[in-house]
């Protein structure tokens, strides 16, 4: 296949960026969108130019490293799947293809494809676990969970933290991510404990970064590549209801 690739480079975060254009021949269809990046690259070293950055890891859908804007959407056209994922056999000899970087305020630009997601980590930060004792390892069934409890928080929990859902929002809210971790664990027993501190400091967290509100677009749920559902945003919107009205802070999620 001959491709044209309309390429955002960007220096770093001061650098006001632009769009390169690359033409690419003899690209194979079995090729996954990364390796034809990969391939672009090695060409560009090759002559002396700065390669195209990109995140990366697992490179196949699973360590949430990997996002950018693909023709306009999110991870590209083909739903259900991270660009890692993404096929060149989902594309036409002579296609013109455009690659940008997520747009969001709170996921500033590091460098061409490259977006700083640290705001997420803070968000995780300051509630996104179950507080534990150390020590030996508990049996696998001490705590007894339903079949069907433990399904719904496993939905929740396929979130791989892509950011897919802020680039994809009008107004670059998080709260698929947030809701799907809330979700998470709140669904499940050892996550009990905890809930109504969990919601008030995660939902808290977010509204310290600079993300939008969620108006009901559900962009993000129809580009999230683990097909999370806004159903975890009217959890997470119902823990931190419940947590205020108990009147708990997020010090200590107990009665103020
Ligand atoms: S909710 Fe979906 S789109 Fe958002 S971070 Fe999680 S996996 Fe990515
Ligand atoms: S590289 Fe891990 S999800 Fe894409």
């Amino acid at each position: 296949m001959r491709l044209t690739l309309h390429v955002w480079r960007q220096k770093d975060a001061r650098d006001k960026g632009g769009f390169e254009t690359y033409e690419l021949e003899d690209v194979s269809t079995h090729m996954s969108f990364l390796e034809m990046l990969d391939v672009l690259n090695q060409d560009l070293i090759l002559k002396g130019e700065d390669p195209i950055a990109f995140e990366h890891d697992c490179r196949e859908g699973i360590c949430g490293s990997c996002g950018f804007v693909v023709n306009g959407v999110a991870h590209g056209e083909k739903k259900g799947v991270t660009v890692c994922q993404l096929h060149m056999r989902n594309f036409s000899d002579g296609d013109e293809i455009t690659i940008e970087p997520w747009r969001a305020l709170a996921f500033p630009i590091i460098k061409d494809l490259v977006v700083d997601r640290s705001a997420f980590d803070r968000i995780m930060h300051a509630g996104g676990f179950i507080t534990i004792r150390t020590g030996g390892a508990p049996d696998a069934h001490a705590i007894p969970i339903s079949t069907e409890s433990a399904e719904h928080a496993m939905d929740f929990a396929e979130c791989i933290g892509c950011g897919a859902c802020v680039a994809s929002c009008p107004n670059g809210a998080a709260m698929l991510f947030v809701g799907a971790k809330i979700s998470h664990l709140g669904l499940l027993p050892q996550g009990q404990p905890e809930r109504a501190r969990r919601a008030l400091k995660m939902v808290e967290a977010m509204e310290r970064e600079a993300f939008g509100a969620c108006s009901n677009y559900r962009s993000c749920e129809a580009v999230c590549p683990k097909n999370i559902s806004i159903s975890g945003i009217a959890r997470m919107n119902k823990d931190y209801r419940r947590a205020t009205l108990a009147g708990a802070t997020p010090a200590d999620g107990k009665k103020r």
